[in-house]
């Protein structure tokens, strides 16, 4: 009977501790894991890490390493641009599927979930759409019908393959732009008046029942003063009304665009902004996570430790705070290596690169490592709960 009851115990101990992934206190120090790639790493979190795919290079059979990063390290992938418009649809009418669907079943074959990017930005849009409203051709309300008709034809030519979709992204102005008070920018706004993102998130609805729809922003990793400048906080009091009004957002995503000449992040500042957006009821996610820095004088070693100490830093502050979340569901990496980084084209004057966490020539670097270590020391089995320890009384 004794033993029974032990048995019992035992056993629904055994249960517990395999759903809390635990291993008793006795076990002692682990090894190394077998699989030593992040996505093995975030899986222990139930965490989805990903990547932005340039879809050339991971087509390059003269660039293999590339295609092969993709498939090992991250469980999650985003298009870095085949899914927007001007990819989709560059003559009107006339959809370009292939490169997209490429991608799609390139992450079927290898087990990852796909980050639909992105339905509703004022960037990268054909030019038959904006020389069409600029010239007067297409009218205010012809313009509404093909939002709706370009929202429902990509989610219903994706539906049940995409995870996440960036319904409307970047869509309120920055605190530089003129007047420095947050508002509604760009061609949507300019064009439809923010009424637009609702609309856009209920078509995304109704073209696909369960994928999760986010809005997504960059410079949201922390909160300000509160005030009209404040754009986390102008972000904050939209997705509020939006949930409000009953418009089907289902999360936050912020890009994690940093540079290490901006200084540290604190963890706790960026788990609070999470917090705060995840007790709304939305999910979060990180979507575009890369750490650049100012490269004219990176020939000298003495200048470069300190920058990539500084990218490590600053993507394991977005990430611990992504652990602290259980409601933080995808990490996001805005491309896979320096060689293959929108940093460098964008940021000439003065150069940027340094962004990514693998080098040109595919090393991993300090960043890459971190965020290794975060991932797997964050909890059980490796980081065992501290053990009381008794004064020696001697004898
Ligand atoms: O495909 C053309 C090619 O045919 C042409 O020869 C070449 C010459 O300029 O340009 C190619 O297009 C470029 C495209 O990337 C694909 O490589 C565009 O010029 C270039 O502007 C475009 O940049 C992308 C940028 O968005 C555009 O806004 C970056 O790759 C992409 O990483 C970046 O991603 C954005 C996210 O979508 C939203 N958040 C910010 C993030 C960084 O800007």
């Amino acid at each position: 009977m004794k033993l029974r009851r032990f048995t019992v115990v035992a056993v629904a101990a055994a249960a517990v501790a395999a759903t809390l992934n635990v291993v008793p206190a006795s076990a002692g120090p682990t090894t190394k894991p077998a699989d030593q790639s992040l996505r093995a790493a975030a899986a222990r979190h139930n965490l989805y890490i990903g990547t932005a795919v340039d879809s050339t290079a991971l087509n390059d059979a003269a660039d293999p390493k590339y295609r092969e990063l993709v498939k090992s390290q991250f469980s999650s992938v985003t298009a870095e641009n085949v899914m927007k418009w001007e990819s989709l649809e560059p003559t009107r009418g006339t959809y370009n599927w292939a490169p997209a669907d490429e991608l799609i079943a390139f992450a079927k074959a290898n087990h990852q979930l796909v980050r639909g990017h992105v339905l509703v930005w004022h960037n990268q849009l054909p030019a038959w759409l904006t020389e069409g409203v600029a010239d007067g051709s297409i009218s205010k309300t012809e313009l509404r019908e093909i939002l709706k008709n370009h929202i429902t034809n990509v989610v219903k030519h994706f539906k049940g393959k995409i995870w996440q979709w960036d319904v409307v992204n970047e869509a309120a102005s920055d605190p530089w732009d003129s007047p420095s008070t947050i508002h509604y920018k760009g061609f949507w706004a300019q064009n439809l008046g923010e009424g637009y993102i609702a609309d856009a998130f209920r078509w995304a609805r109704a073209a696909d029942p369960k994928a999760l729809l986010f809005y997504n922003d960059y410079n949201l990793e922390a909160f300000g003063d509160g005030g009209p400048s404040d754009k986390v906080q102008f972000i904050y009091n939209f997705v509020k009304k939006l949930k409000a009004d009953g418009v089907p957002i289902d999360g936050i995503g912020a890009q994690g665009h940093l540079g290490t000449q901006y200084g540290n992040y604190d963890v706790f500042q960026v788990s609070d902004m999470l917090k705060r957006f995840t007790d709304l009821g939305l999910a979060a996610a990180f979507t575009e996570v890369d750490v650049r820095s100012y490269t004219a004088t990176v020939a000298d070693s003495n200048e470069l430790n300190p920058r990539l100490q500084a990218s490590a830093y600053n993507h394991s502050v977005l990430l611990q705070a992504c652990l602290l979340n259980p409601k933080c569901l995808s990490f996001t990496l805005w491309g896979v290596s320096d060689n293959h980084s929108w940093v460098p084209t964008w940021f000439t004057d003065p150069p940027e690169g340094l962004a990514t966490v693998y080098d040109e020539t595919y090393q991993p670097k300090k960043a890459y490592f971190q965020l290794k270590a975060d991932l797997f020391l964050a909890g059980p089995p490796y980081v065992q709960p501290r053990v009381p320890v008794k004064p020696n009384k001697g004898r």
